[in-house]
């Protein structure tokens, strides 16, 4: 589908964005081991999470899907069955790499597919500490494993583990083989990633321990189905952050989002470019902080985004890259290289896509060199079959001359359903 977008100034909007990708995977996930019912609200239904609720349904999982909310029915840590037919993760990486953790242990064997994108994605850097773990897969070629692969369950034992790249969906595999193994599981960090699958973990009775980078994970005998609420997603907020921010006139709040602090490096780049930001009535939900983020139109300068800070805004370089594009100066990213293994190659499609509108952007080994230009004009641009390359682009047409055309821009419903309906209400 080919999307046009025209450029708009002064939007203005009080409303919240649909629920966090990784939060809705992991209840699906945690509700079919846990016994008894998991009422999920404000569940993402996105194409992603779609892909995790037809895969535990082939595991013999009943899960309800209504308007109000999703009920898991769990069946206990040991209640899963062998599956129907192969499980098709579709686009989604969390899924693929988060189930795979969870059948290493299982007592039968499972296989596993995805799309086109998912069988690029590399599964060496959880199949190796799961292989450590007692782990056996099928389809490995030349040392290396992608979808389509087979997983042979087995009684898996306790290991210690230094992740060699911050990756949450590798230690969210490893912990969720370490609930079944023997002895204890300790999985170390380079730098904090997002910490969702310990804080749900143990708001559903498991006991999963953060001392420094360590995350120290106990088997558990059993967890209890509860009520989640879903908060808004961070990384879909950012979208409208930023348009905030660059489009004149603006003012816009965007209610009960996530701000775990192993996500926010959106909202500390946007601050250190000199965004209006305000942090507005902040709480705790089932063990997540949650508040309204206010922004305001404001005048960008340039800034540096490394190191610890990646992680935790890993998936928003690209909307941030267009940010800098309308700062003013120059924004560095670096040590940023896990975005060539993303739905697509990040460092590429970013330059490649907004390049076409006039952005002036340098690739590099591990990110990218944005110098802010004055004005960026309409062009036709592709999405890639990458959600969050077509929303950033939808972001930046609002401030080009003339019309962008985004071709196969239905890809936003992945994480973002109805993406286009609010970039109208706005
Ligand atoms: C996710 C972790 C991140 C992120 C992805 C969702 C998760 O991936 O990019 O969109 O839910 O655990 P990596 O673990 O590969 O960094």
């Amino acid at each position: 589908m080919k999307k046009e977008i025209f450029p708009k100034n002064g939007l203005k909007g009080n409303f919240t964005v649909p629920g966090d990708k990784s939060i809705s995977h992991r209840s699906v996930m945690l509700g079919s081991i846990a016994s008894g019912d998991t009422e999920i609200y404000g569940f993402l239904m996105g194409a992603d999470c779609l892909s995790t609720i037809d895969c535990f349904r082939k595991m013999g999982i009943n899960i309800d899907v209504t308007d109000e909310k999703v009920t898991v029915h769990g069946k206990g840590m040991y209640g899963l069955s062998s599956p129907s037919s192969t499980l098709d993760v579709g686009n989604s990486g969390t899924t693929m790499r988060l189930i795979t953790g969870l059948l290493s242990a299982q007592d039968f064997n499972s296989n596993i597919t995805g799309d086109s994108s998912i069988q690029k994605r590399p599964m060496n850097r959880v199949s190796i500490p799961l292989k450590e773990m007692g782990a056996e897969f099928e389809g490995e070629k030349d040392g290396k494993l992608f979808a389509p692969f087979g997983i042979h369950g087995k009684k898996l034992k306790g290991i210690h583990y230094t992740l060699p790249v911050a990756s949450a969906q590798v230690k969210s595999a490893l912990i969720l083989a370490g609930l079944y193994a023997e002895g204890e599981t300790v999985i170390t960090e380079p730098e904090a990633t997002r910490d969702h699958t310990e804080i749900m973990l143990n708001y559903l009775g498991a006991n999963i321990e953060h001392k420094d980078k360590d995350i120290i994970c106990h088997p558990v005998k059993e967890l209890y189905g509860k009520t989640i609420y879903v908060p808004g997603d961070i990384s879909s907020a950012a979208y409208f952050m930023v348009a905030g921010a660059i489009c004149e006139n603006s003012h816009i709040i965007l209610k009960n989002i996530g701000i775990n602090p192993t996500r926010t490096g959106i909202i500390t780049v946007l601050k250190n470019m000199g965004a209006d930001i305000n942090i507005l009535n902040e709480k705790t939900v089932c063990g997540e902080l949650v508040a309204d983020i206010e922004i305001k139109s404001s005048k960008l300068k340039g800034t540096v985004i490394e190191g610890d800070l990646i992680p935790k805004l890993i998936d928003e370089i690209p909307i941030i890259a267009v940010a800098a594009t309308f700062a003013e100066g120059t924004t560095i990213i670096r040590n940023a290289e896990e975005l060539k293994v993303k739905e697509s190659n990040r460092i590429k499609t970013v330059k490649d896509e907004l390049s076409k509108l006039g952005a002036d952007i340098t690739e590099t080994d591990d990110g990218m060199i944005i110098k802010g230009v004055n004005s960026l004009k309409g062009a036709e641009t592709e999405s890639h079959n990458d959600h969050r390359i077509a929303m950033s682009i939808a972001i930046a047409a609002l401030k080009c001359e003339g019309k962008t055309i985004i071709n196969n821009s239905e890809c936003v419903d992945i994480s973002f359903p109805n993406f286009y309906h609010y970039i109208e209400e706005l």
